[in-house]
């Protein structure tokens, strides 16, 4: 194994949802697995007044309980002795000297990572505060949490202000999506393997579908959410990334650089977006009360008449030649039907057919990235008997099944490849802004619309007019295949 990195990793949001559930577990799980330093050290931030003791307790309460495996009482009391908590508000540098000095106290620290896992607007006042206590030295890294700015405009700001303290080599930019082991996947079964590849192009494919739907509700973040929308909080980043992923060309190598510019070519080549485009191939919605549900409207902190989306599914059409004329499908809901995320290929239809009813089922594959983690390529086998008959079977791979290994969770892989300096998981500034810069049209066309979003019944698949939106290019959504 490489020279473990002895870092000191400062937690700004330590009180916050994301460290709680998340972040704190999953550095748990590196502890136990011993990928951590055994000095590396965890300094909990925020503004509540709080001592390590008192934090300490607060992580006892609200972070023990998602830890879902490898708990032992003695690892977790190994684990908890590497953390320290400190007050510090981003929005009073005084309090950074503080900060500065427990840092610098450290000498044998190879690197400092420091994580934001606070809301976009203190990202600047958090960075201007850290240089101006030397915390943005080259050994230091920042980790930027995803929302990053609510438009081109706001992130383009955002990045300009980080630019000023930090070099682009030390920022990381998370989606958690790129952590995900399934994710990942993705592009070993695409460029690791001889077989796919050649069909992987608008002469093959005739459509692809790209999903996040959630069973879960907007929960205790309506406040959050409402001003965020699912075209904010999912399109823009997690399904982006899972359309680059999964369109992209092969990198030269596994190297950040290398993967970020195949991607970036991809969103480049997305055909921009009209506001005629946007009423036609772009659908909003928002999910109604049903089966003893709430809907989006009754929930917790959000307005009665508010017009944010918790639904979005669009057309979106990669102007190269690899792609051109194959529509990619991206959906993401809450409170729909089943919790998964998946990619689907769906093939073209033989030019001629011997057996009976081949046509009725084209080739697909499907790459589910969860709740399990699997591949399935629907191929036609023939029924047995003296008939011709052919019917629609999977080869299918259940990753967790087949291959053995411990598959950690997104943040886990995020954070360790922080405090290991590896950049290829996460987003560079180009890419992020020409994300945004793709979904605008979408937003503005939505703030000036007299339309509101289309209703859809809590636990269903949508719509009504996002199965209209596939229909009319003669395709129907997963789940109706
Ligand atoms: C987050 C969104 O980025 O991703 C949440 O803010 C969403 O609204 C979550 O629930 C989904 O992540 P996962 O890994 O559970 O699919």
């Amino acid at each position: 194994m490489n020279k473990q990195t002895n870092f000191d990793l400062v937690l700004f949001g330590a009180t916050g949802d994301l460290a709680m559930r998340k972040l704190l577990p999953c550095l748990y799980q590196a502890h136990v697995a011993g990928l951590l330093h055994p000095e590396g050290r965890i300094l909990g931030v925020s503004r509540s007044e709080l001592d390590t003791g008192g934090f300490l307790e607060k992580v006892e309460t609200h972070s023990k309980i998602h830890i879902k495996q490898n708990f032992s009482d003695e690892q977790w009391a190994s684990f908890t002795k590497r953390i320290q908590y400190l007050t510090v508000d981003v929005t009073r540098p005084e309090q950074f000297d503080a900060l500065a000095e427990t840092v610098k106290a450290r000498k044998e620290t190879d690197n400092v990572v420091i994580y934001l896992s606070t809301a976009p607007k203190f990202f600047a006042p958090a960075c201007e505060a850290l240089a101006k206590v030397g915390l943005n030295a080259p050994n230091v890294r920042i980790v930027l949490e995803k929302p990053l700015g609510t438009d081109l405009k706001s992130s383009q700001e955002i990045n300009t202000d980080v630019a000023r303290y930090f070099k682009e080599e030390q920022i990381y930019r998370i989606d958690h999506y790129l952590g995900k082991e399934s994710l990942q996947n993705l592009l070993a079964l695409r460029f690791a393997n001889v077989v796919f590849e050649p069909l992987w192009n608008n002469k093959y494919v005739k459509s692809v579908q790209l999903t996040i739907a959630e069973q879960l509700g907007v929960e205790e973040r309506g406040e959050f959410y409402d001003i965020t929308g699912a075209l904010r909080d999912m399109v823009q980043n997690h399904l982006m990334q899972m359309l680059c992923m999964t369109a992209m060309e092969a990198p030269k190598s596994l190297d950040a650089d290398d993967v970020r510019d195949e991607k970036m070519k991809v969103i480049k080549s997305l055909k921009p977006l009209t506001s005629a485009d946007v009423d036609a191939n772009v659908v909003r919605g928002q999910y109604t009360a049903d089966k003893g549900m709430n809907g989006y409207l009754q929930e917790l902190n959000v307005p009665s008449e508010s017009r944010t989306e918790t639904y979005v599914a669009a057309k979106a059409e990669i102007d190269n030649e690899r792609w051109k004329g194959v529509p990619f499908y991206l959906r993401t809901g809450k409170r729909m039907a089943g919790k998964v995320a998946e990619i689907v290929l769906n093939f073209k239809d033989l030019d001629n057919h011997i057996y009976e009813n081949s046509a009725a089922a084209p080739n697909r594959l499907v790459i589910e990235l969860q709740p399990t983690e699997s591949v399935r390529l629907y191929t036609q086998v023939k029924t047995p008997g003296a008939g011709n008959k052919v019917e629609p079977t999977a080869l299918a791979v259940d990753m967790g099944q087949a291959i053995e290994g411990r598959r950690a969770e997104a943040y886990e892989r995020l954070l360790l490849d922080v405090i290991n300096g590896k950049l290829a998981l996460f987003n560079r500034r180009d890419e992020l802004e020409a994300a945004w810069e793709w979904v605008m049209p979408i937003m503005e066309n939505w703030e000036n619309s007299p339309v509101p979003p289309h209703g859809y019944a809590a636990h269903s698949w949508g719509p009504e007019a996002a199965r209209e939106l596939l229909a009319r290019n003669g395709d129907k959504w997963h789940e109706e295949q």
